[in-house]
């Protein structure tokens, strides 16, 4: 049985798939088999067929398992640009969280790391009423949380980590992603920041175009998430 985690982020657009990719690549470097999930997917784009092409799921898959059906990767791939829950009301969709919970579970038993992306934030709602925080509790998912560098960050990091702690979910680690090029005031002291907001769970800075898991994310990752029983995770 592997272990799993959810990617989630302090923002839609922050990183997250950027993140998930480079961590899938670095799990499979280091000789695991992998897999990803984006149970659900938003703003898909029209694909060759006319049906919506869930591009993160794709992005995930690439790196995770080339050549995996995109529709084991993605459950729902919905074109409306909103939050799951308005996107599958607005397109007659009913999303099952048991479904995804039977994916996660599936991933597990065949994958020795299963990177589960959410959808926009922590708090983003799945269905009415059950949120990626509820469905990490449930799947037993500690949360990874992608922060971007830029101003503003510390309160939406806050939030996040107060967000999860409240719903019951592992805090995994906490990763600060330079996804502009920035130099302001804030993008320079964030990083002391986050590591005094999240301790031992900071597990360090993206850079801008990082081609590979920055050696101190994956030292901190391979202490946290590897190298712990697969049972308390
Ligand atoms: N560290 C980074 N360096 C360069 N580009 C980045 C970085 N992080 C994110 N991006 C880019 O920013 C955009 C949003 O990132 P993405 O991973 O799609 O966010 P999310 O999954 O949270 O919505 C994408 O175009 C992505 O390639
Ligand atoms: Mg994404």
């Amino acid at each position: 049985m592997g272990r799993a985690l959810l990617v989630t982020g302090t923002d839609t657009g922050v990183g997250k798939t950027f993140v998930a990719v480079l961590l899938l690549r670095w799990l499979r470097e280091e000789g695991m088999r992998a897999a990803a999930l984006k149970p659900v997917e938003t703003g898909c784009p029209a694909g060759p067929g006319g049906a919506p092409r869930p591009e993160d799921a794709a992005a995930l898959r690439d790196a995770a398992s080339p050549g995996e059906p995109l529709s084991r990767v993605c459950l729902y791939a919905l074109a409306t640009p909103l939050s799951p829950h308005l996107a599958a009301e607005r397109e007659g969709v009913r999303i099952d969280p048991a479904r995804i919970g039977e994916a996660v579970a599936d991933a597990r038993a065949r994958a020795d790391a299963v990177v589960v992306e959410g959808a926009g934030g922590i708090a983003v709602e799945i269905v009415p009423g059950y949120t990626f925080a509820d469905l990490a509790r449930e799947l037993g998912l500690p949360a990874l949380v992608v922060a971007e560098n830029r101003l503003g960050v510390l309160n939406h990091l806050r939030l996040t980590l107060s967000f999860l702690e409240t719903a019951g979910v592992p805090l995994l680690g906490v990763v600060l992603n330079d996804r502009r090029r920035d130099a302001s005031p804030a993008c320079l002291t964030n990083g002391a920041e986050a590591a005094r907001m999240a301790k031992e769970a900071y597990l360090g800075r993206i850079p801008h175009g990082a081609p590979a898991l920055p050696d101190e994310a994956a030292a901190a990752f391979r202490r946290r998430f590897l190298a712990r029983p697969s049972a308390r995770i």
